[in-house]
């Protein structure tokens, strides 16, 4: 299975690197309003890495800030926009895999996922979280805000399925704070962005692992 999902999202977003941005245009205040909810404690000496980061939309709105950015990716493709894009002296990218960073425990003073966790298998998810987790003690998850009631649920499964990767309905199946849950990952800010398209859940850990 990870060959193909690694195959298949390398593909995927091949396709989608040169019109992504156009695409991703709406997000982009969510991008400030994430970025604001970032302690400004320490801002120049505060670490964030923003995973499955794309052609690195999140990752600058948090370096106009002042903080110290990395962006990992698995696509090149998305990568090489990020980095032609970059006017940054404070943010790099590299390729790497979510499920395995290249970091040390507990390198960043945050870790934020935006519009990741959809375009994964659900175990991966799992892989992610856990690595999120070992590299940072604070945790942002940015991703659709699924409606709870079925028509409007429908409506947002069957317009988003039209444009998304092939693992978003099984993450629309889901719920998000379970999975956080499963994590051991408390939810200690939520906002929402395009009217409530868009979840932001800020999260601390609680304990050491993963339950069960
Ligand atoms: C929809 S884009 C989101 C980009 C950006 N975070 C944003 O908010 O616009 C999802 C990105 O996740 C990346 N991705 C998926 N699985 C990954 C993994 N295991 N490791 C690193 N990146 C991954 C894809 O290559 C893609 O660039």
């Amino acid at each position: 299975m990870d060959e193909k999902y690694y195959q298949y999202t390398r593909g995927f977003f091949w396709k989608w690197a040169s019109f992504y941005n156009f695409i991703a245009l709406p997000l982009i205040g969510i991008r400030n309003k994430v970025a604001d909810l970032v302690d400004e404690e320490y801002k120049d000496k505060t670490k964030i890495l923003d995973v499955c980061t794309g052609t690195g939309t999140q990752a600058f709105a948090f370096a106009k800030k002042g903080y110290e950015v990395v962006g990992i990716d698995l696509s090149e493709e998305m990568l090489q926009v990020a980095k032609k894009k970059s006017k940054y002296g404070n943010v790099r990218f590299v390729m790497a895999d979510a499920t395995k960073m290249p970091f040390e425990n507990d390198y960043f003073d945050c870790a934020c996922i935006s519009f990741g966790l959809h375009e994964m298998p659900h175990e991966v998810r799992h892989q992610v979280l856990d690595e999120m987790r070992r590299v940072s003690e604070k945790i942002i998850v940015v991703d659709y805000n699924i409606p709870k009631n079925r028509l409007h649920r429908w409506l947002h499964v069957s317009f988003a399925s039209l444009y998304e990767s092939k693992y978003y309905r099984d993450f629309a199946k889901r719920d998000l704070e379970e999975l956080l849950r499963e994590h051991d990952l408390k939810v200690v800010t939520e906002a929402y962005g395009l009217i409530d398209f868009v979840k932001i859940l800020v999260c601390e850990r609680e304990s050491a692992g993963r339950k069960g």
